[in-house]
């Protein structure tokens, strides 16, 4: 048996993914083992979570780093002491610099709460409200140098309800959030993706070509 692929997982907030993740490899349909989180809030619900699970974790505080570049220099340090093969990045709110992109090439996932390039940063949901978008949804990327920018591995969409508040759509939107990371993950897992440039090829993997998500539902012809 090949060994799991050990993920540094990231956070600043709840940790709502980092519980997905924790459940996929329960489950079985996530072949991996989280071998550290990395927290910037000491007191992020996330560190709680992590600990109940018993996984190593390791608050690292950016107040007490000179510079970002030092502060990544300070995680690939923890990632590496704990053999981290896929650097997942699950609500972390921090720009990461090349200090982490280049230990971790190609190897540094994020997940953003929306359809990229769609509403990229913070409050993506209050974006699409705002906006007045009828579908948004959920992206797992590639980290690169740029914010929310780099290639797509995954999406999955999610339409915006008449009564929708920020709070009813970020629920909606973390639900497919749970679905799509792990899944993802395991993907790169089982080795069926690539990188080139900005595409991510994928191998067996399947897509239902002629399903559409249209809001508001045009009536069956
Ligand atoms: C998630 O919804 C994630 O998409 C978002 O932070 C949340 C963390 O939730 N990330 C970003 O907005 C990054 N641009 P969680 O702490 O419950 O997993």
């Amino acid at each position: 048996m090949p060994e799991p692929l050990a993920l540094g997982v990231l956070l600043s907030g709840s940790g709502t993914n980092l519980q997905a993740l924790i459940d996929a490899i329960a489950a079985g349909t996530l072949d991996a083992r989280i071998a550290v989180v990395i927290s910037n809030v000491p007191d992020a619900g996330g560190v709680a979570r992590a600990r109940r699970h018993g996984l190593p974790t390791v608050v690292l505080r950016h107040g007490e780093m000179p510079s970002r570049e030092a502060y990544d220099a300070r995680v690939v340090e923890t990632l590496r002491e704990h053999g981290v093969d896929l650097v997942v990045l699950a609500g972390f709110m921090r720009l990461v610099t090349t200090v982490l992109l280049r230990a971790f090439p190609a190897r540094v996932l994020n997940i953003h709460p929306a359809l990229l390039p769609a509403f990229p940063g913070l409050h993506a949901e209050r974006q699409a409200l705002v906006h007045g978008a009828r579908i948004t949804g959920v992206t797992v990327h590639f980290v690169d140098e740029e914010t929310d920018h780099g290639p797509i591995l995954a999406q999955a969409a999610v339409p915006i309800l008449p009564d929708d508040t920020e709070e009813k759509l970020h629920v909606r939107v973390q639900r497919q959030e749970h679905r799509l990371y792990p899944f993802a993950i395991q993907l790169i897992a089982t080795g069926r993706v690539r990188v080139d440039g900005r595409r991510v090829l994928l191998r067996d993997a399947a897509c239902a070509i002629d399903a559409v998500l249209a809001n508001p539902t045009p009536p069956a012809t």
